[in-house]
């Protein structure tokens, strides 16, 4: 059955602790932690203080998305929490692409570093964490197929990240249907996860197409009945 992680970046921060609470009593599977630097994306979230928080109020699995330029610089806080999942981009050291003012993406242009990224995967999974690998919409999904047999979650941006509530981009569906198709043919156990403008009407075309978790923020923050929500969305 579909799982979904909910991003706290859309909760109300007034009152975060209980909206934490509140979304495990939902029913939800995990929380997703947006992790943002404002140079690898153009926004600035929080870091290791409220993700923390998060663990202590909540019992479920975590996974941090980490959109930032030098995730390496926070991988040993993440694993000190105890956050189960820990994803970085493929898009490092790529150049980014200017989506206008105060407005970027990063996407892999000629070639990923591959050492980089191999080490890092490396260095989560020794540590006992689960590894991701995040790959941004305008990405080729080629650079990221070398690396499916090392990863153990596929983190599929449908936006381009930096913030909640932005709409969902399409093209994503064939996207995880190439990943599926590539994951049964080599029989890899990687998951796939989408993350951004996820709602009740993309959710079973997602899950049709292969995705195994789904990340929802706005849908699922504003939704009037969270509980009803998370059954919906499993239906
Ligand atoms: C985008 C983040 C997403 C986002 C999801 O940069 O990685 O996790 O907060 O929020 P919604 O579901 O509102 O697009
Ligand atoms: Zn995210």
């Amino acid at each position: 059955m579909i799982k979904l992680a909910p991003s706290i970046l859309a909760a109300d921060f007034s009152r975060l602790g209980e909206e934490i609470k509140n979304t495990e009593r939902a029913g939800v599977d995990m929380i997703h932690l947006d992790i943002m630097d404002g140079h690898f994306v153009p926004n600035i979230s929080f870091g290791g203080a409220v993700s923390k928080m998060s663990k202590s109020v909540c019992s479920l699995q975590h996974d941090a998305h980490l959109m930032v330029t030098d995730p390496e610089n926070y991988f040993d806080e993440f694993i000190e929490i105890g956050i189960e999942h820990i994803s970085f981009h493929l898009e490092l050291d790529c150049p980014r692409r200017d989506l206008g003012p105060g407005r970027w993406v990063y996407y892999v242009k000629d070639k990923v570093n591959s050492n980089r990224i191999v080490e890092n995967i490396d260095y989560l999974k020794g540590a006992g964490v689960k590894a991701g690998l995040v790959v941004n919409p305008p990405t080729d999904l080629r650079h990221v197929m070398p690396f499916l047999d090392k990863i153990d979650l596929l983190l599929l941006m449908s936006v381009n990240p930096g913030f909640s509530g932005q709409a969902f981009m399409p093209e994503v569906y064939d996207r995880i249907k190439i990943c599926n198709i590539y994951r049964l043919k080599n029989d890899l156990g990687f998951e796939i996860m989408v993350d951004g403008g996820v709602d009740l009407d993309n959710a079973g075309d997602l899950a049709e197409a292969g995705a195994d978790i789904l990340v929802s923020g706005s849908s699922f923050f504003h939704a009037p009945d969270r509980a009803e929500f998370v059954r919906q969305i499993k239906a």
